[in-house]
């Protein structure tokens, strides 16, 4: 996790400025902060830039590096925060990933002579380099060096005091150049300087590049230069905030209506011929396996879901387990799904996946992202940037792309039929969520259940009950509570249960929790079962929209009369890129 963003210009600019694109990284991590200049000075906090930006004063330099962290080895401490300095003070750096022989490097570099104020894996790297250095290696030659004995993952920006250049090197995790009227920023993903500049350089694994004001030159990991083509990247505008809303969760979750119609439209005209390239990769196919983490691996469960419907063989793994869970092989189609494109569970089992023969498609809500970058076909879900940490509006778009792919394949559905069933589920169920979640704050488990097509969705909301409202939820089959989990239902208990259509054996479900005093919250789109939310009838494939977003506001209007930090909740990131 961690966002990087590093600015070299020939005019000074403010250190605030630089801030101010560090702040659009914050979705990969927002314990701590930190900047440092080629004058030498170094400011860090902890908590959230807007709050403590004010502490840093303002500063005019030509080159500086800033960092925005998610912790992972290390507490949540000033001294953790990035940058690292070295021991000399001359060096610094800022890094994304984890330095895996860490713990042997340091212990190197200790016996040689150098203390290290952090307890983070990062900091080996700064000693490293200025150990090379002192020794009479070039910093070049150092950082050739540091690639070919680091294990792990890394995307970090060096600079040395008083030294016009800011250097660059990456393994796994991202890094992009962007070319600047006056110079060159360097950062974890475009969103940090899309609002300056639509021109990009994306870095490869093992690569490393020298910046100045003037120009760059990208090398290999054995020194030799490479020729890098510059992309024109579409205008990725940052999501701003809307005064009428209180956070960007629920405006996200009214944006769903507009960016369903959006990437509807888009699937029909601009981008149907990569999807019908991807139907066709999956009809010449043995078997479509899809791989995904979190919110994307319950979307991805409703692509199994839908295809298996149609008689397509298809699967689904969390990606993390899925090299040792899944075979994938040359009749393989392997589909990632990913909103950042960055997930690195997600990277790992594409490339796996890659190295076996495999075709992958994926579907990916940010441009020009690795996932994107590593797939043969790739569909974008068009969601727009997505600030708030939990997945709303990306959810619906993904599983839209896989009722599009299942329709395309032989389902019969109306898509154009859906983005007006989320207006009316949002439109009727916000009010009455308002009301009930005043009498939820309290309560400590739900136990959300469904079958079918409710399996997953159920996940879903059980993951937006825990990660924003901090309820415990399990998500679970309908038919499984009986073979253990009824044992913790007793009166009070919450049960959210999702039924869709002549669902007659999650009544049943219903009936047995309600038996031992559970109090049972229905969503349905059949009004025979009376539910207390009666949804729009649905055509296949949309109540896993419609009623997850009625557990997205379940999750959103709890946690807002708990006072949580709904848009940043504690110990998570958007963008998950560690192992
Ligand atoms: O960017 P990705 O879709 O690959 O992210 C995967 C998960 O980290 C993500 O879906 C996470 O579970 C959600 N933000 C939860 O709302």
């Amino acid at each position: 996790m961690c966002g990087i963003v590093g600015r070299i210009t020939h005019v000074p600019f403010d250190i605030h400025d630089i801030l101010e694109s560090l702040k659009r990284l914050e979705y990969r991590g927002y314990d701590s902060f930190g900047i440092a200049t080629a004058e030498g000075d170094v400011f860090k906090a902890t908590g959230y830039i807007d709050v403590h930006a004010n502490e840093i004063p303002s500063r005019l330099t030509s080159v500086a590096i800033s960092h925005t962290r998610w912790a992972t080895h290390g507490k949540v401490t000033r001294e953790n925060a990035h940058p690292h300095v070295s021991q000399d003070g001359t060096f610094f750096i800022v890094h994304n990933g984890i330095i895996e022989n860490h713990a042997p490097l340091r212990k190197a570099l200790q016996a040689a002579g150098h203390t290290f104020l952090s307890q983070t894996d990062s900091e080996v790297i700064v000693h490293y380099i200025e150990g090379r250095v002192s020794d009479g290696a070039s910093i070049d030659e150092a950082i050739r060096a540091f690639m070919n004995e680091a294990r792990g993952t890394f995307a970090a920006l060096l600079i040395r005091r008083d030294d016009p250049h800011i250097y660059a090197f990456k393994r796994d995790s991202p890094l992009v150049l962007g070319i600047l009227d006056d110079g060159y920023a360097v950062a974890s993903d475009i969103y940090a300087f899309s609002d300056t500049t639509t021109k990009a350089v994306f870095f490869e694994d093992d690569e490393y590049a020298v910046i100045s004001a003037d120009s760059y030159a990208f090398f290999d990991a054995r020194g030799a230069p490479i020729g890098k083509e510059i992309a024109t990247v579409r205008w990725t505008e940052a999501a701003t905030r809307d005064e009428a809303y209180d956070h960007f969760m629920i405006k996200e979750i009214h944006e769903q209506p507009a960016a369903a119609r959006r990437l509807i439209l888009s699937l029909e005209n601009e981008q149907a011929p990569f999807m019908d390239q991807l139907v066709t990769l999956a009809r010449t196919a043995n078997r479509v396996l899809f791989v995904a983490a979190g919110t994307s691996y319950h979307a991805s469960l409703i692509g199994v879901y839908l295809l298996n419907s149609i008689g397509v063989e298809a699967h689904t793994l969390i990606a993390s387990e899925f090299h040792n869970y899944m075979l994938a092989d040359e009749g393989t189609l392997v589909v990632a799904i990913s909103q950042s494109g960055e997930t690195m569970d997600v990277v790992k089992a594409v490339k796996h996946a890659r190295s076996r023969g495999s075709k992958v498609a994926s579907i990916v809500n940010v441009p020009y992202s690795t996932i994107q970058r590593l797939s043969d076909i790739s569909i974008e879900i068009l969601a727009g940037q997505e600030i708030c940490v939990a997945s709303t509006k990306t959810y619906t778009n993904q599983i839209l792309v896989l009722a599009r792919m299942a329709q395309l394949m032989g389902l019969e559905t109306d898509l154009d039929a859906i983005p007006d069933q989320i207006e009316q589920t949002l439109s009727y169920a916000e009010p009455a969520v308002i009301a009930m979640a005043p009498e939820l704050r309290d309560v400590r488990d739900i136990y959300v259940i469904g079958r079918g097509i409710a399996y997953p969705l159920s996940r879903e909301v059980a993951l937006k009950l825990k990660e924003i409202s901090y309820i415990h939820a399990e998500g679970m089959m309908g038919g499984e509570l009986k073979h253990g989990t009824i044992a913790l239902i007793e009166d009070g208990t919450i049960v959210m249960s999702f039924i869709q259509n002549a669902d007659h054996d999650t009544m049943s479900n219903i009936e047995e929790v309600e038996a031992r005093g559970a109090r049972v919250i229905s969503i349905s789109d059949n009004s025979e079962f009376s539910p207390d939310f009666l949804l729009p009838a649905s055509v296949p494939g949309s109540f896993a929209i419609t009623a997850t977003i009625v557990g997205q506001l379940f999750s959103y209007y709890i946690a807002r009369e708990k006072g949580l930090p709904i848009d940043k909740p504690r110990n998570l990131a958007k963008s998950v890129t560690v192992k």
